[in-house]
């Protein structure tokens, strides 16, 4: 084992999807299970008895590789040294709240958070939002952390990524291990666009193994756009086990790469890629090496791709362009 701890930094300790997230990473589902991890975990002050309690199960884990566990409510004390930062602490939406609203309540959240990353993470820090809106929220840290490089900031699809492949093997017949290179493209809301057009099962274009236009509109892509609220209307809450076991795939793949022959899908910081405007943060696909992260390219879009992802783009062009407004960016 090595002996120089990595430190993991996650926001929204004692929530739903951290109570998945923490136990996986102090088991080494991150980083491996010869690195050593440091838990840094912020929540806010009213929540800090709870995460006392989260931290009594961490340490009754006897987990290995657990070299520590610090708590608080000060970002810029809980940040102090990071390499990675799991951003998944956000306010959600509640009952008759204006979007703008919640926009606000969470841009105060990511401007303070982007700001405190920036003034004390370490130099090989890596950001991954998973707190919604995902994406614009992640461009809102991005913006206030000009000294951290752009590319260092990303948002999750990895779990709409994770929720195509399963709809996608159930359809094909095949286990998800059979399948490769599918694609979501634009944000993580219900305009997403999960691409099978370049996913293979077994090795063939899946869309030629499936063959069927009409499940591909109607059942494949309303399933994998409305899964999170479908998973809210069963369960009475969203989605947690499986945002945290997403988190984790994101990251450990952005640090220890994408398999050959493969890809992931990240929203990333576009640089104007299959016509997504620069700066925005888009789900593209994606190869990963060594913490560095590139987007496929020269794939062919159809007119019914194009259509999709310009409307999920659009989207998030009118996040940026709300944030803007209320000056968070
Ligand atoms: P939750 O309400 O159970 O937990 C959120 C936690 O964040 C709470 O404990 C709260 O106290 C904390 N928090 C709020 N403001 C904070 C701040 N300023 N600093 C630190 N902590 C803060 O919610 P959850 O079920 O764990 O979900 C967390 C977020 O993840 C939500 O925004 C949810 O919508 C999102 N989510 C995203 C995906 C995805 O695929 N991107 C999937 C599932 C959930
Ligand atoms: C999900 O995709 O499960 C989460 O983002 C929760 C939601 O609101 O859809």
């Amino acid at each position: 084992m090595s002996t120089t701890p990595v430190k993991v930094a996650v926001t929204g300790a004692a929530g739903n999807v951290s109570y998945g997230l923490l136990f996986r990473i102090a088991s080494g589902a991150l980083l491996g299970p010869d690195t050593p991890v440091e838990l840094r975990l912020l929540e806010i002050t009213p929540a800090l008895k709870a995460l006392e309690g989260v931290v009594m199960e961490l340490e009754d884990s006897a987990f290995p590789g657990l070299a520590g566990i610090e708590i608080g409510d000060d970002p810029n004390v809980i940040f102090d040294g990071v390499n990675v930062a799991l951003l998944v602490g956000a306010r959600p939406r509640t009952k008759g709240m204006e979007r703008g609203e919640l926009l606000s309540a969470n841009g105060a959240i990511f401007t303070g958070q982007g700001k405190a990353l920036n003034d004390h993470a370490a130099d090989d820090v890596r950001i991954t939002v998973t707190g919604n809106p995902a994406n614009t929220n992640a461009l809102i840290a991005k913006s206030n952390a000009p000294d951290i490089p752009a590319e260092r900031f990303s948002a999750l699809t990895r779990l709409d990524h994770n929720r195509a492949l399963a709809q996608l093997a159930k359809k094909a017949g095949v286990h998800v291990t059979e399948l490769k290179k599918m694609t979501i493209w634009g944000n993580h809301s219900a305009t997403q666009f999960p691409d099978i057009f370049h996913a293979e099962v077994a090795g063939k274009n899946a869309a030629e193994v499936v063959n069927d236009q009409a499940w591909v509109e109607n059942d494949f892509l309303p399933t994998v756009q409305k899964r999170g609220a479908a998973i809210i209307e069963a369960r009475g809450a969203s989605s947690a086990a499986s945002a945290a076991a997403a988190t984790i795939d994101h990251t450990r793949d952005w640090l220890r790469g994408t398999a050959e022959g493969d890809w992931t899908s990240m929203s990333v910081v576009s640089d104007g890629s299959y016509g997504v405007p620069e700066g925005l943060i888009s789900s593209f696909p994606v190869t990963t090496k060594d913490g560095n992260w590139e987007i496929v390219q020269g794939l062919e879009l159809n007119d019914f791709s194009r259509g999709k992802i310009d409307a999920s783009v659009a989207e998030l062009g009118e996040e940026r362009d709300a944030v803007q407004e209320l000056g968070l960016i």
